[in-house]
């Protein structure tokens, strides 16, 4: 059995840790930290099989485990993702966001090879990126329009110098354009859909991104269209926020489950 241990007991971890407590995912959940405590004693007291809070999230993979899970924040990557690595474990990272800094990216690309571990980057809230990646040296365009209800979208960084007022609009608006690179520093909680697209396709600054609020919708939903000498795909995923936190997709959950299960399981892998 794989050990796991877990960075972040939110909306993402606690669902990552049923599915282990459960047996969906064939693995033993050794360890988690929170920088809330209060989120880690919620998190442990919901499961059978109680894993030990760590003392800071440095330890997570000082353990004996194979994979140290991220499912926290971009900060958390940033602080914790070289030291996992160095410590010889795999990785899985929720908050691609981070990874867009491309002195991050190079690091932790470099480190992969040199301690010869993996890093997971599971779809998240999107689907298409198997098809994307086949045809990446063939891209000539790439966009994604991302819409989501106003209350989804709230607290990002976008809004400390924005005029939008979130609260006041009656009908769906543009609220923003740009690359993805842009977009992932001004909602670096809502839009890791538009970091895994540049990360496979033709990079952040190419990709396009457009994201409206709109108030009389209750999915998350993206648009991908992408376009080359391979012809060109559409994609619309029309997703359910997860209850317990809206920017988060439930499909972005399912997409973390089922890429941990695939790591913990002897099996047929489908797909690119
Ligand atoms: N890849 C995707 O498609 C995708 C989709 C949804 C969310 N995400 C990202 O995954 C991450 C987790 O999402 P969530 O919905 O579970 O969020 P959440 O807010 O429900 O939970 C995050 C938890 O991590 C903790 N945390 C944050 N920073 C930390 C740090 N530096 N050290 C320790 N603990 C820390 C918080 O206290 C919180 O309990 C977020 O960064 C989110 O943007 C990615």
């Amino acid at each position: 059995m794989k050990r796991i241990s877990l960075l972040g007991c939110g909306a993402i971890g606690t669902q990552l840790a049923l599915a282990i407590d459960c047996g969906k995912i064939p693995a033993t959940l050794t360890h988690v930290y929170d920088g809330s405590k209060e989120a880690s004693l919620s998190l442990v007291e919901k499961l059978k099989n109680k894993p030990i809070i760590a003392e800071n999230s440095h330890l997570l993979s000082s353990y004996p485990v194979d994979i140290v899970v991220e499912a926290a924040s971009q900060e958390a990557v940033k602080d914790v993702a070289l030291s996992v690595l160095q410590n010889k474990r795999d990785l899985m990272i929720m908050s691609v966001g981070a990874l867009l800094d491309e002195s991050i990216y190079d690091v932790l690309s470099e480190a992969c090879k040199d301690f010869k571990k993996t890093i997971y980057l599971p779809s998240g809230a999107i689907g298409g990126l198997d098809a994307i990646k086949s045809v990446k040296d063939e891209i000539e365009s790439l966009s994604i329009t991302t819409t989501k209800h106003p209350r989804s979208l709230k607290g990002a960084k976008f809004f400390e110098t924005s005029k939008i007022n979130l609260d006041s609009l009656d009908c769906a608006t543009t609220i923003f354009e740009g690359s993805a690179r842009e977009a992932v520093s001004l909602f670096p909680a809502n839009i890791n859909v538009a970091a895994l697209l540049s990360l496979c396709g033709i990079g952040s600054e190419k990709t396009v991104v457009t994201i409206v609020a709109d108030p009389a919708t209750n999915k998350n939903t993206h648009h991908i269209e992408v376009g080359g000498k391979f012809g060109k795909m559409t994609f619309t995923i029309e997703n359910i926020p997860d209850p317990s936190n809206p920017k988060t997709s439930r499909l972005a959950i399912l997409s973390a489950i089922e890429t941990l299960r695939k790591y913990c399981s002897n099996e047929i892998h489908i797909g690119t």
